[in-house]
């Protein structure tokens, strides 16, 4: 029944459906930032959220959890493998994130882009209330927007990029690129994290659309169903649930468990820690290289200084995420023979990933956070580790090529690409006075519980519904 005013649009379903052996089918609510705003607003406005339940194959009914209704997109092992590894995580993934690893283009792929993107929009159409508004989410939909309007111009559309958006010099080696940029178009709004992203859209519109662009808004020629319709490209930077975790980090149980952490490492003088999804644009390797070398160099020893790297498995089907654990495992391994010994590694390296409760305890274990990514759209784990330190203890170093760093000014920034200045930013962390940390971590406490999750989400859907397109035009 078309009855939702209020319609999620994502590749992923809030929750994690498993299905057991005997055909059992469980779902269970999926921590994450994006449903914990988004979830008090489903209830209040009949809300709806359409996405896959992560499982190839699985055909689902629409049911409800906890309140949100939910309408599973069925994808099969084809389109799993073409749409979502595919043309999503093989071409859209690395040519978004600046071209880190080499996009491949292949046309197969970009056929089932197409057709489940089409399948998404027709499920969104048919869940939708008249007039409703729709938020569709990041890089594995961005036709859904254009392909919704045709099918309902009735609804007001937003549109989310949580991962950056390259120059157009880069975004120019997409066969496809105009296809994807009409498809964005259909949105009234276009988020994004940086304002530079905001930029590069708008730049890649004027260059390889007949669209003409003015300022942040875009204004649609002729050929569109509404003629006259405006559409707004503009920074909306995203953040995490600070209440929850400044909650945990006050917990006792929490803070016995970061000293228990501490203890069992043998009680370190200096923790770093690194907290990843395992994935190619998040410097893994860059960060121990130069960890390496400063144990090579006598600059750190192990056990004195030890390093603990949770890289949380990631999208293990497709090839270049094998490489990469291939390779950051090799490094740590060779590191760790290097300078560990019995019973005493120098990196701690844990291929898993773990609840809130036990990473907001490492955060509050450890004394300094490294964030080196080579690209990130945003990168929340630098703003729960800075949420987490209710202490103001603590020291953030953080790439300047995450989206971050446009907020988080006060970290130690750094070029991961610099392994010279990755080494001294290290240092420099290690070496800090108290009264500095407390300085630093002061401001960008500030920063980061001023703009929670849900004044985030508050703030897009308050553009949205009062977007220049609607208001001029509607
Ligand atoms: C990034 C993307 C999300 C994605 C998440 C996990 O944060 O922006 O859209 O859901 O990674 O990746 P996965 O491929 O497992 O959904």
């Amino acid at each position: 029944p078309a009855s939702a005013d209020f319609v999620v649009v994502a590749n992923r379903l809030p929750v994690d459906v498993t299905v057991a052996d005997d055909g059992t089918i469980t779902s269970e609510r999926a921590p994450g930032g994006l449903v914990t705003a988004l979830a008090p607003l489903m209830r209040e406005t009949d809300g709806a959220w359409v996405g896959w339940a992560g499982t190839p194959g699985l055909e689902l009914e629409p049911y409800v959890d906890d309140d949100i209704a939910l309408t599973p997109v069925t994808l099969s092992e084809q389109d799993v493998e073409l749409y979502y590894e595919g043309f999503s995580n093989g071409t859209l993934w690395p040519l978004l994130h600046d071209a880190v690893v080499d996009p491949q283009f292949h046309r197969q792929w970009w056929n089932a882009y197409v057709a489940v993107n089409r399948r998404f929009a027709t499920e969104t159409a048919r869940t939708a209330a008249n007039g409703a508004t729709v938020w569709v989410q990041d890089y594995q939909l961005m036709l859904v927007p254009q392909l919704l309007r045709t099918l309902r111009p009735d609804l007001r559309i937003g549109f989310f990029l949580h991962i950056p958006f390259p120059p157009p010099e880069i975004f120019a080696q997409l066969p496809w690129r105009r296809q994807v940029l009409e498809g964005l178009l259909g949105a009234d709004l276009i988020g994004t994290q940086r304002a530079s992203d905001a930029g590069n859209i708008l730049r890649s519109v004027r260059r390889f659309t007949d669209l003409t662009t003015r300022g942040h808004v875009v204004t649609i020629g002729g050929r569109w169903t509404r003629p006259d319709r405006q559409v707004r490209v503009d920074a909306f930077p995203i953040s995490i649930d600070t209440t929850a975790i400044s909650q945990l980090a006050h917990s006792p149980e929490i803070i016995e468990r970061a000293k228990e952490i501490r203890h069992d490492l043998g009680d370190p003088d200096v923790l770093l820690l690194g907290v990843d999804r395992l994935d190619y644009t998040k410097g893994i390797g860059h960060r121990l290289k130069a960890f390496g070398e400063l144990l090579d160099e006598g600059r750190v020893s192990a056990p004195g200084v030890q390093l603990v790297q949770v890289a949380s498995p990631s999208r293990e089907a497709v090839e270049s995420y094998r490489v990469l654990r291939d390779e950051v495992e090799v490094t740590v391994g060779r590191i760790n023979g290097d300078h560990g010994a019995l019973g005493r590694a120098a990196i701690h390296y844990l291929h898993h990933s773990y609840p809130l409760e036990e990473m907001v305890a490492l955060y509050r274990a450890a004394d300094v956070m490294l964030v080196t990514a080579l690209r990130d759209g945003m990168n929340l784990v630098a703003k729960e580790y800075v949420a987490a330190r209710v202490d103001l203890d603590g020291v953030l170093v953080l790439s300047e090529f995450a989206g971050a760093a446009d907020e988080l000014t006060q970290a130690v920034l750094v070029n991961p690409h610099d392994i010279d200045g990755l080494k001294r930013a290290i240092m420099y962390a290690i070496e800090m006075h108290p009264r500095e940390k407390r300085r630093r971590m002061r401001s960008l406490r500030r920063k980061v519980l001023d703009n929670d999750v849900q004044s985030w989400a508050a703030s897009f859907l308050e553009a949205l519904r009062s977007g220049v397109g609607r208001e001029q035009h509607g």
